[in-house]
């Protein structure tokens, strides 16, 4: 892939670079993104009845062994080349801030140090009444009251929960404002692996843009925020990152 000089230029004097990512970024990693037609998980099932309050409150045992599900698929997976081109962007660049979507932690174990979560973790579990977090420890220790699933909170009683965002719930408001801030101080806003459908998440590339920063977008797909990126990259995370970072720094 050939790369515009202004672009590279641009990353190689950046001191602050934002990566804003959504499932997208894992899909080379064998995880299941949304909304593709076929294979996403919202084409198999319905959100209303698995990712919501209220549908948890309905049926808690569907909703906790369908995320157990993908908690151990992901738990399997490895990050890909571009999680681990993300990750070595901290060698090359001053500051870099991951802003994800994403509750697999694949950012994380490929080597990025500063990750903001925006809709929360897989691999973390709280009471769904009083919020207190359930250690891994306690909660394997929790084998399920009388065959229930899920677990109960060891503090109040109340039904375990998993730790990601539900629709209708607000997203985590440290995890928002720390985002809000990156915008105000980043040169560089990559937006990778995301259809840009979800908000709050999905203003972030638009309020970047609006703030003067340059915003890259990295799809194979076009997503609405095509029209605000400065610059397309049309393919995928795990081949266009590593692809860039070696024009970018041919020598590094
Ligand atoms: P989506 O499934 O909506 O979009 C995934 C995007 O990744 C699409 O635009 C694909 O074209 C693109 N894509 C696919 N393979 C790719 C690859 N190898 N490299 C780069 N891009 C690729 O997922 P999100 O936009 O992350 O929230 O969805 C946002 C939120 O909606 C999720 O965080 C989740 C979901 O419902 C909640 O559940 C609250």
């Amino acid at each position: 892939m050939l790369f515009d000089f202004v672009l590279l230029d641009k990353l190689r004097a950046a001191r602050h670079i934002a990566i804003f990512s959504g499932a997208g970024m894992s899909a080379e990693s064998g995880i299941p993104t949304f909304r593709e037609a076929h294979t996403g998980l919202w084409a198999k099932y319905r959100p209303e009845d698995l990712a919501t309050p209220d549908a948890f409150l309905r049926d808690p045992a569907t909703v906790w062994n369908w995320y157990a599900w993908r908690r151990d698929f992901v738990r399997q997976a490895r990050p890909n080349p571009g999680h681990l081109a993300v990750a070595r962007l901290e060698s090359l660049v001053p500051k870099v801030t991951v802003i994800t979507q994403n509750v697999d932690g694949l950012h994380q174990r490929a080597g990025s140090g500063n990750v903001i979560e925006l809709h929360g973790s897989i691999l973390e579990t709280r009471c769904f009444d009083c919020g207190q977090p359930a250690e891994d420890a306690a909660l394997a220790a929790a084998a399920p009251v009388q065959g229930e699933t899920p677990p109960r909170c060891g503090h109040c009683g109340g039904l375990l929960r998993p730790g990601v965002v539900w629709f209708g719930e607000s997203l985590p408001s440290a995890a928002w404002n720390r985002a809000s801030d990156v915008l105000d101080d980043a040169d560089v806003f990559f937006c990778i692996g995301t259809s840009s459908l979800v908000e709050p998440a999905a203003s972030l590339p638009r309020y970047a843009r609006s703030c003067g920063r340059t915003v890259i977008q990295i799809n194979p797909e076009a997503t609405s925020h095509d029209e605000i990126a400065q610059y397309i990259l049309r393919g995928k995370a795990g081949e266009v990152m590593p692809e860039l970072l070696a024009a970018a720094w041919p020598r590094a």
